[in-house]
């Protein structure tokens, strides 16, 4: 009944799933509900932001963590690859990766090759969080650790690299103790940085005036978290759901950390499915694949990590019901192209478009990352869906921020976050506060 194609079978599969789908902008609507040119001009003149490498726009690179970034990936990468050659490695080894504080790799293989990077080094072109700050129409907020920045339009705290140490590299370095301490660490770090901000706001204020942020008119945005918490837990199938459940705690507190400094408009990324990025795919079994051809066993730890993230913002909601929580499923923007990526004006799903050119399935090989000694950039890189194998492109970030504001995949949708801001905010003039 249906044709073998694997792209069929999931857009069936979504179909059947996914009570609305997301629609497409470029074809204006799919659902009555669903508005395909949303206005966000002036909803909110302020956007703070945190999570990992997709919305870091320079904070790890000014920290100098850069180095040990890419110095720990590849090292990463190369010990995950030893291991499979070896026969025994079967898993992933995860999103974004990176040594935090550079302490478990350190950068320090002699026999590694140059990497060059420029800007956050990490995707060709503008962030969602940046599109998010266009459509808001204002000045893209600037990385926290730009002291010379202007955060009159809010700030930026995420690091790319928190919490993305890949399982492999701890469970086969017996290092699980590490990983853990990590996570904490991270995210207490960025919190603390948003207090540090609140603080000094508090004390001299963003022009000089004293006072704080008006909340009424922040929006908040919790970038994807834990793409690699996950990537852990292959192999240890056994305590999987307890992994995840340590990841949705952490990001549990670091909410109720900034609710308590008066976060009222919050939007909490979920994960994309990153068992579909050439390096997960490069680095498990070919036995291993799901239904749309992507590494299984991650995307199902994926999946999971989205239905207990999206339970944690149910009862969130319920216990600060003067707080808006905003789902942003980025898993289920990113079927949504997958299912017709022809219509979004991509013909290449899988291929990365920076690496290596040796004829290979992803253009994607461990031993030659973006950005090393002999890899290249494809001339059409709106064409392509996965920027470095491990990153989406530009062109993806632009789709994604689209299907998020305009495509109704997120829970609840813009339109109807704008509606509850302005109902609330005619209340608060009402009551007069
Ligand atoms: C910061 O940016 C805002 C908005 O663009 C502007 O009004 C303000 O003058 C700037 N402040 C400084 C110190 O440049």
């Amino acid at each position: 009944m249906v044709p073998c194609n694997k792209y069929a079978i999931l857009f069936l599969q979504a179909a059947v799933m996914v009570a609305v789908l997301c629609a497409v902008p470029s074809h204006g609507k799919i659902d009555g509900q669903i508005s395909s040119s949303l206005n966000l001009a002036g909803s909110f003149d302020t956007v703070f932001a945190f999570g990992d490498s997709d919305t870091d726009n320079g904070n790890c690179r000014l920290i100098g963590g850069f180095r040990n970034f890419v110095g720990g990936w590849l090292n990463t990468l190369k010990g995950a690859m030893a291991l499979q050659s070896g026969g025994g490695f079967g898993g992933s080894v995860g999103g974004a990766v990176s040594a935090p504080g550079g302490s478990a790799a350190g950068g320090s293989d002699g026999g590694s090759k140059q990497v060059t990077v420029s800007g956050n080094g990490l995707i060709n072109g503008k962030l969602i969080i940046e599109h998010l700050c266009d459509a808001l129409g204002i000045p893209s907020i600037q990385p926290y650790q730009n002291h010379a920045a202007n955060f009159s339009s809010g700030a930026n705290f995420a690091v790319a690299g928190s919490t993305t140490l890949p399982g492999s590299f701890f469970l086969h370095n017996n290092l699980l103790s590490l990983m853990w301490k990590t996570v904490p660490e991270t995210f207490d770090t960025q919190l603390q940085w948003f207090n540090n901000f609140i603080q000094n706001f508090k004390n001299k204020g963003a022009g000089g005036k004293g006072g704080k942020p008006n909340m009424d008119n922040t929006l908040f945005w919790l970038g994807g978290v834990g793409k690699s918490d996950f990537a852990r837990i292959h192999r240890v199938s056994a305590s999987s759901e307890w992994l995840t459940q340590q990841a949705i705690d952490h990001i549990t507190k670091f909410i109720q950390g900034i609710v308590s400094q008066g976060a009222k408009y919050i939007v909490v990324q979920g994960l994309p499915p990153v068992g579909c990025l050439p390096l997960d795919l490069a680095t498990s079994s070919v036995t291993e694949r799901d239904q749309n051809g992507c590494a299984a066993r991650i995307n199902n730890a994926v999946m999971r990590h989205n239905e207990l993230l999206q339970q944690t913002i149910g009862s969130l909601q319920k216990s600060f019901p003067k707080c808006v929580f905003v789902y942003a499923d980025i898993w289920k923007a990113y079927m949504q192209v997958l299912s017709g990526y022809h219509q979004y004006g991509f013909t290449e799903p899988f291929k990365a478009c920076c690496g290596i050119r040796d004829g290979s399935q992803y253009n994607f090989n461990l031993k030659d990352l973006c950005g090393t000694l002999g890899t290249t950039v494809c001339s059409e890189a709106n064409k392509h869906m996965v920027w470095d194998g491990i990153h989406f492109t530009a062109a993806m970030h632009t789709v994604i921020f689209k299907l998020f504001t305009e495509g109704g995949c997120t829970h609840p949708t813009f339109e109807q976050l704008l509606k509850i801001k302005s109902a609330a905010q005619k209340v608060d003039q009402s009551v007069g506060a």
